[in-house]
């Protein structure tokens, strides 16, 4: 039987319409709009598409934002001078920053700038620390993406084994921790899982994926996860978004696999849309946490 195709975009899309109204209620009850200063440095062309997507779905719920643009050559202490001012702007509740950052510029130093309660991202260690130790304040946008399609599509991970390929501090390893948590905001069905976290240097990275009852790639690059990974009836999240001459494609060989699997978040239309919709949820959190 061919599998389930999680529709990310359609639940993108259902959050959305939920958040309109409760943007529209805080709006009215406290005379204030919630807003997203969001902050691109330099003119890659994909992170402009992804600033370009999340500044349209603020507008569809009515969040405020506003784009800080600056060029490829700004200094470090340029970029930390504006977060500094975007830190005190009454007005903006929630900072992104979109990465990557050019290389004359420290991520880290820039990302641990942003003010924790502005921190949308969830990026900085205060807010890393807080979910890692099951009392988030904010859930990184994308690992809270993943959990969420599943919740929605009631497909519970307690019990289960979930194998993770890939473990950057934006995925892999937040993804990994969610999973794990003893509770969440979504309930214990949503964690509890046994968790296995796979990289580079993992041995015998298509045995460890074929134990997976929930499989979530990460890994940034096309079609890695190939049929002989995937066992029978698995769930599998596909968190990759690659540009290849064919198009855009995931982490997941799509075609390969889908036969093989009970259910399957295409790319694009998949963990994306999810993303953009969580973080316009933290938006919304960020601007109820900052009221006077
Ligand atoms: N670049 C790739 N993914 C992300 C993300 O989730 N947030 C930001 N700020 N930049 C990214």
């Amino acid at each position: 039987m061919p599998a389930k195709i999680l529709d990310g975009k359609q639940l993108a899309s259902q959050i959305e319409a939920e958040l309109a109204e409760q943007v529209a209620d805080f709006l009215e009850n406290n005379g204030q709009q919630p807003k997203l200063a969001a902050v691109l440095v330099g003119d890659d062309p994909a992170s402009g598409v992804y600033v370009k997507n999340k500044r349209l779905a603020c507008e569809r719920v009515g969040i405020d934002s506003e784009l800080v643009r600056l060029p490829a050559e700004t200094s470090e202490d340029e970029l930390l001078s504006l977060i500094g001012r975007l830190n005190h702007d009454d007005e903006v509740n929630g900072i992104l920053v979109q990465l990557p950052l050019p290389r004359q510029i420290r991520e880290q130093k820039v990302l641990d700038a942003v003010h924790p309660l502005k921190d949308v991202d969830c990026f900085h260690p205060e807010n890393v620390g807080l979910m890692v130790q099951g009392r988030p304040r904010y859930l990184p946008c994308t690992p809270h993406g993943c959990v969420q399609i599943l919740h929605r599509y009631g497909i519970p991970v307690a019990g289960k084994h979930v194998v993770v390929v890939g473990r950057s501090e934006i995925v892999g390893k937040p993804v990994a921790a969610m999973f794990a948590q003893k509770d969440s905001p979504l309930g214990p069905e949503a964690c509890n899982a046994t968790v296995t976290l796979c990289h580079s240097r993992t041995h015998d990275l298509p045995a460890i994926c074929r134990l997976a009852d929930v499989l979530v790639a990460a890994i940034g690059k096309p079609r890695f996860i190939t049929a002989e990974m995937v066992k029978p009836d698995a769930v599998v999240i596909d968190v990759g978004i690659n540009r290849t001459e064919q198009g855009l494609c995931g982490d997941v060989d799509f075609a390969a696999v889908e036969p093989i699997a009970s259910a399957i978040t295409p790319v694009p239309r998949g963990v994306g849309p999810m993303t953009i919709a969580m973080l316009l949820v933290n938006t919304l959190a960020a601007a109820r946490g900052q009221l006077a």
